[in-house]
C-alpha cells in the first residue's frame, strides 16, 4: 500500500487498459509474455527454495492450498476459485499502486488488490514498487488462513473507518511491520524467528537479513509500539516486529481503533532503529550498515 504513484498509473492508462472508479481491471492476461511467464518461474522456484524453513508454516500450508503455477504468471480467476470459498477474500487487478482510501476500501470489503504486471529480468532482486510477484506470491497464501485474513478485513475496516489525516501514518506503519515485515516466534529457528510478511518472502535479500543478521532489531510486538515506529522503504529495516502466533494478531482485530489512533497522532513517534526500556527485546541489533536518516 502506498500513495499513489501516478507515473506508473499513467503509464498503464496510455497503455489503453480499461480503469474502473476502484482502480480494478480485467486482467489482461493477453498481455503477458514469454519472458513475463519465465520471470514468474524464475522467482517462484527460488522463493519457495529459499523460504523452505524460514518461512512459517501457515504460510506453506497458503501456497499449497491455492496451488499457484510454478511456471507461469497465474490466472487471477483460478486463485480466486481456491481463495474465496476459503476465506470471502478475492483478488482484483490493478495498474499498481492504489490510493490509501481505495486500498482500505478494497481491504475493508475482503478483496486484495494485486498489481497485474510482472518485474523485468534485471529486476529480480529489487523492485521499488509492487508487481504481480510480490502482490500475488507475497500476500495471498496468508489470506487463505483463517485468521490472517480477519486481521487484513479488521484492519482494512479500522483504516476506512479512521477520516482522520493523523492516522494515516500510524494505520501504515501497523500495515509496513506486520502484513509487509512481520516475524513470527519459532525457538529452533535462527534468533528465534521465522518470516512471514510479505515484503520479505518475496525478496530473496530480505528473506536472508531479516532472520539471520545481526544487525537489526527484533523486537516483541506491541500494538502501540508498532504504531509508533517509524520504517525504511529504502534498505532492510533496523527493526523487526515479532509476534507470538497468528492468534496475537487475532487480538489486534478486537480492538476499538478510533480512541486509540486519537491518542497515538498526538504522541511523538520513535526511530526505526530505536531500542526503549519496555521493549521486548528478542535480539538487538549491531545495527551494522544502517543508515543515519530517511525513517519514513
Ligand atoms: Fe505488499
Amino acid at each position: 500500500m502506498s500513495t499513489a504513484n501516478t507515473a506508473k498509473l499513467k503509464e498503464q492508462f496510455d497503455a489503453g487498459l480499461e480503469t474502473r472508479a476502484d482502480f480494478t481491471i480485467d486482467q489482461p492476461t493477453e498481455r503477458y509474455g514469454a519472458v513475463d511467464h519465465a520471470v514468474w518461474q524464475q522467482l517462484y522456484a527460488r522463493q519457495t527454495a529459499l523460504l523452505k524453513g524460514r518461512v512459517c508454516d501457515e504460510f506453506l500450508a497458503g501456497v499449497d492450498c491455492i496451488g499457484m503455477p510454478p511456471d507461469r504468471v497465474p490466472f487471477f480467476d483460478e486463485i480466486n476459485a481456491k481463495l474465496t470459498p476459503a476465506t470471502g477474500w478475492q483478488i482484483v487487478a490493478v495498474p499498481g499502486l492504489v490510493p490509501d482510501q481505495v486500498f482500505f476500501e478494497h481491504l475493508a470489503n475482503r478483496r486484495f488488490p494485486v498489481t497485474w504486471w510482472m518485474r523485468r529480468p534485471d529486476q529480480l532482486d529489487y523492485l521499488q514498487e509492487p508487481d504481480c510477484f510480490h502482490d500475488l506470491f507475497g500476500h495471498v497464501p496468508l489470506l487463505i488462513n483463517p485468521v490472517f485474513a480477519n486481521y487484513m478485513h479488521a484492519y482494512g475496516r479500522a483504516a476506512l473507518a479512521a477520516n482522520d489525516a493523523g492516522a494515516l501514518p500510524l494505520l501504515a506503519r501497523l500495515y509496513w511491520y506486520t502484513v509487509e515485515f512481520g516475524l513470527i516466534r519459532d525457538a529452533a529457528s535462527p534468533n528465534g524467528v521465522k518470516i512471514y510478511g510479505a515484503g520479505i518472502v518475496s525478496s530473496k535479500g530480505e528473506t536472508l537479513y531479516s532472520q539471520q543478521s545481526a544487525a537489526p532489531n527484533r523486537l516483541g510486538f506491541d500494538l502501540e509500539r508498532v504504531m509508533r515506529t517509524r520504517y525504511r522503504i529504502d534498505t532492510f529495516q533496523k527493526t523487526y516486529f515479532v509476534i507470538d502466533d497468528f492468534t496475537q494478531l487475532f487480538g489486534v482485530t478486537q480492538t476499538d481503533f478510533a480512541p486509540l489512533l486519537a491518542k497515538l497522532a498526538a504522541e511523538p513517534a520513535f526511530a526505526a532503529g530505536d531500542v526503549l526500556k519496555r521493549d521486548r527485546v528478542i535480539t538487538r541489533g549491531t545495527q551494522e550498515g544502517w543508515q543515519t536518516d530517511g525513517d519514513i
